[in-house]
């Protein structure tokens, strides 16, 4: 969604400011916007569509001079994305500049009140309403202003200000939306996503809700929402920009796929030791366990699908039944838990809206909560009683590939670990464990395996419609394996549990329907050869996934991808690999905007 930069120092910022905003482009944007200030003078430019027109426009940010800045890319919610509704905001008498991230719910209510105060709306947009406070309660002193607007504004708010009687000074307030204060030498930056620091600096400081920072180039000052200054600890970010760039794959979506091996390695191998599952994080939390009576798995969109994928390890080895809902559900559910309940939320992001308040509204109940969270200090992880790092890197295609799969490799961790805390795996665990181990080289085998798919990619590109079937963990796989699809190449992709397809679906079964089957779990696997054969004699070219030996493929299916052999309680994390190839080369077919497909965002951070 929107992005934020901040940059004060003795360089120009406006190339900083557009270099930190290319940065951001991946969360999703349809305008950008920077203010530079020069002395007293406030300079805006802003532009509808890509970072590119704003850098045309500035001559990449040389027609703008000025050492302080505040930067934007907006993701239109209140009002189209026009250049009016674009952030830097000023305020009427040229003051302040302001970019927001996040939503102002009582903004109709404020804008009615500032219009009959005389104030000039330029756009629609919910954070006109914050420039237009703090000219009101400006008398002087900026952080007075700043206190007395926050006061005023119910919601989620990261915002970027700057006021041209404060040359040199960037501020930056944080409420339910994620900022991080960069710490660099002579200068200093803000963003709302550690990707836009990294060149700069890897010394940062993330603020937490409530808090706002007064930035110069020679010093940060924090202060909480009563205004005492408080003192934060610095974090150093130990990825570096390699790791945030492509490495001369042609998308980021093709170059996270690739790093999955290593990706999932990083979860899984320093979890494991002395054939045991230690996680250091859940120390105060594990001797509860024998309490819990139900666990409920919540997230959004993929990460829901890895909780769909994770649940039957957990379940099965824990024998505690697992419920797996969407979060923009529970939280209007009125969920029955209590402190016998386990929530886990899964976020790549930990900023996801509707997770956070699904976390919120069952923690306000009395669940335990235990976040699976990847970009660390984020909102989810410091909301639940304990966090548990997927360590996946930055992710930065819009369709999550690693994220998702070290998603569903810490819940197998968490099977096996609270399963051992309750004195039921006996010898199984060891052999558990090899398997787990072995993960990231069946990966690794999962993407060899499958050099056809490109071809298969051109086959199959001109359909307009898939259905993707399986059942049991196939079927897990299969709604992420659909969503891959939809969401990259545009192509509708239905996935359906292969048991229902006679419930009704059967009936859009043609020859224009290909068939994704997903045929890897032996235990069910008769079962959904029937239901491959029902498909074939009513037209659908069948492409099936499988294992390399698997001989009772043969005659149904028209196509293969492989996986190598591997316990189905645990093959969720293999088989999503080829159907996330597929779905790239797809879109790659069709000339789609693979790492940004349209009108999605990497982090959903309003509801
Ligand atoms: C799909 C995708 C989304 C996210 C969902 C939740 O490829 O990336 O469906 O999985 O928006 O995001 P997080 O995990 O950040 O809470």
């Amino acid at each position: 969604m929107c992005g934020i930069v901040g940059f004060t120092g003795m360089q120009e910022a406006a190339p900083i400011l557009l270099d930190g905003l290319k940065k951001l482009e991946y969360r999703g944007y349809d305008s950008a916007g920077i203010a530079v200030m020069s002395g007293k003078t406030i300079s805006v430019n802003k532009v509808r569509g890509r970072i590119a027109n704003l850098c045309e426009k500035t001559k990449d940010g040389t027609s703008v001079p000025g050492p302080t800045g505040i930067g934007h890319t907006r993701w239109a919610t209140h009002g189209a994305p026009t250049e009016e509704n674009a952030h830097p905001h000023l305020s009427n008498d040229g003051r302040f500049a302001v970019v927001h991230n996040g939503i102002i719910e009582n903004y109709l209510t404020l804008r009615e009140e500032l219009l009959r105060d005389g104030y000039q709306f330029q756009s629609e947009t919910d954070t006109e309403v914050i420039v237009h406070l703090l000219e009101l309660y400006y008398k002087g002193n900026v952080r007075d202003a700043l206190l007395k607007t926050a006061n005023r504004l119910r919601g989620s708010y990261a915002l970027g200000v700057i006021c041209s009687d404060e040359p040199g000074k960037i501020y930056a307030v944080r409420e339910a939306s994620p900022l991080i204060l960069g710490v660099g030498i002579g200068e200093n930056y803000f963003a709302s996503d550690v990707t836009a620091l990294v060149s700069h600096t890897r010394n940062v400081i993330y603020l937490d809700d409530g808090e706002f920072a007064e930035l110069s180039g020679m010093s940060i000052r924090i202060f909480d929402c009563s205004g005492t200054e408080i003192r934060k600890k610095t974090t150093r970010i130990l990825w570096d920009v390699q790791a945030a760039e492509k490495g001369g794959y042609e998308h980021f979506m093709l170059k996270e796929i690739m790093e999955q091996p290593g990706a999932v390695r990083a979860a899984i191998a320093p979890r494991i030791k002395n054939g045991k599952v230690i996680f250091e994080e859940l120390g105060a939390f594990l001797p509860a366990l024998p309490d819990i009576r139900k666990i409920i798995i919540t997230a959004c969109g993929s990460a829901y699908y890895a909780g769909c994928a994770g649940r039957y390890a957990l379940e099965q080895l824990c024998g505690i039944p697992v419920e797996v809902e969407l979060a923009s559900e529970l939280r209007y559910l009125n969920p029955l838990v209590d402190g016998h309940t386990l929530l886990i939320v899964i976020s790549q992001s930990g900023e996801t809206a509707d997770t956070i308040a699904a976390l919120k509204e069952c923690k306000s109940r009395g669940a335990k909560t235990l976040a699976i969270v990847n970009v660390v200090g984020s909102t989810v992880a410091k909301l639940a009683d304990c966090t548990v790092y997927t360590w996946a890197g930055p992710e930065i295609a819009v369709a999550t590939t690693k994220g998702y799969t070290t998603q569903i490799a810490v819940l197998y961790l968490l099977a096996i670990c609270f399963a051992d805390h309750l004195n039921r795996l006996g010898k199984d665990e060891a052999a558990m464990l090899d398997t787990l181990q072995a993960l990231p080289r069946r990966i690794q085998q999962a993407i060899d395996m499958n050099p056809a798919i490109p071809e298969l990619a051109k086959k199959y590109h001109e359909n307009h419609a898939f259905f993707f079937i399986g059942r049991n963990t196939d079927y897990a796989v299969a709604l992420e394996g659909s969503l891959k699809m939809k969401e990259i190449s545009y192509l509708h992709a239905e996935a359906y549990a292969a048991g229902e397809l006679k419930h009704g679906t059967i009936a859009l079964i043609d020859e224009h329907q290909p068939v994704i089957a997903l045929c890897c779990n032996p235990f069910i696997m008769e079962k959904t050869l029937s239901n491959i054969v029902e498909v074939k004699s009513r037209g659908a070219e069948v492409l099936a996934l499988t294992f390399r030996d698997n001989q009772k493929i043969l005659p149904v299916a028209d196509d293969l991808l492989f996986i190598p052999k591997v316990d189905a309680l645990f093959s969720a994390v293999i088989e999503i690999v080829p159907l996330q190839l597929l779905a790239y080369y797809v879109a790659k077919e069709n000339g789609c905007d693979i790492d940004k497909p349209k009108n999605l965002a990497k982090s959903v951070t309003v509801e």
